[in-house]
């Protein structure tokens, strides 16, 4: 894994909007996969400084909650417009975001699996990690090769959300992301500093589902102070980072 880590929130916003952008010049049609939560909000709001960006990209996300329709302000769905798409130009018929109030959510798991595969893959996936070690909605013991499918939040998931709501999800499977072109995982805050020492330097193990980024070809964790504060290496990947080779480098 790729760690880079910066000095707060807001630094970890930039870098990560710069790795969006790099991704969206090479290809301005590029499948990506969004994620919800508080961390991701800064590069969202980067995002919005260049609205054309997106004309041509196909949009997917990592999870939703059962039965809450994309109206409802507590839905992911409603994430996404609230905090990057009514703020940029796109193509209505791109957007491939999970739907909470289907009847069928085995149905539509099958569905998005399927328009993944279709479009090509995902060529960037944006990630957070709960602070039980999920990814998406992939809680602790998901096996690491699962697809998109229904899932139960732990009660902590449900806490962390102030107990208001459903506690059935679905998710896109540890599997299905781990087969996306990148992975771009964000985790900010001292809170995290423990899961995220167990995500980069841990065991590889389904109790936290986030360590499977270990197998990935091209994953990159951005980080800031606090969250990386607990890695046993971090001064040896700061170096890694600060001496790395870049494309166009001699
Ligand atoms: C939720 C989402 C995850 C997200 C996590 C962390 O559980 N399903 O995809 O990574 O929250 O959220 P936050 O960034 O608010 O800590």
């Amino acid at each position: 894994m790729e760690i880079i880590i910066e000095s707060d929130a807001g630094a970890l916003a930039d870098r990560a909007a710069q790795i969006v952008f790099a991704e969206l010049e090479r290809k301005p049609d590029l499948v990506l996969g969004l994620a919800t939560g508080k961390t991701p909000i800064g590069l969202y709001q980067r995002l919005r400084t260049k609205p054309k960006a997106f004309a041509k990209v196909r949009f997917f996300n990592l999870d939703e909650f059962f039965g809450l329709a994309p109206s409802d302000p507590a839905s992911f769905n409603h994430f996404f417009y609230e905090h990057l798409l009514n703020h940029v130009k796109f193509n209505p018929r791109n957007v491939h975001l999970f739907r909470g109030d289907v009847k069928d959510m085995e149905e539509q798991a099958q569905k998005v699996e399927d328009r993944i595969k279709a479009l090509g893959g995902i060529d960037l996936q944006i990630l957070g990690i709960g602070r039980n070690g999920h990814i998406g909605f992939n809680e602790p013991g998901s096996s690491l090769g699962s697809r998109t499918r229904p899932k139960t939040l732990e009660p902590d998931t449900v806490e962390h959300y102030g107990g208001k709501i459903p506690n059935l999800a679905i998710t896109m499977g540890v599997g299905t992301i781990m087969e996306s072109r990148r992975c771009l995982m964000l985790a900010s805050g001292a809170d995290k500093a423990e899961i995220v020492q167990r995500m980069v330097e841990g065991p590889i193990t389904s109790e936290v589902p986030a360590t499977a980024l270990q197998m990935h070809p091209r994953a990159s964790a951005v980080l800031d102070e606090g969250s990386a504060s607990k890695l046993k290496r971090r001064d040896y990947y700061k170096w890694v980072f600060a001496n790395k080779w870049r494309a166009g480098q001699t």
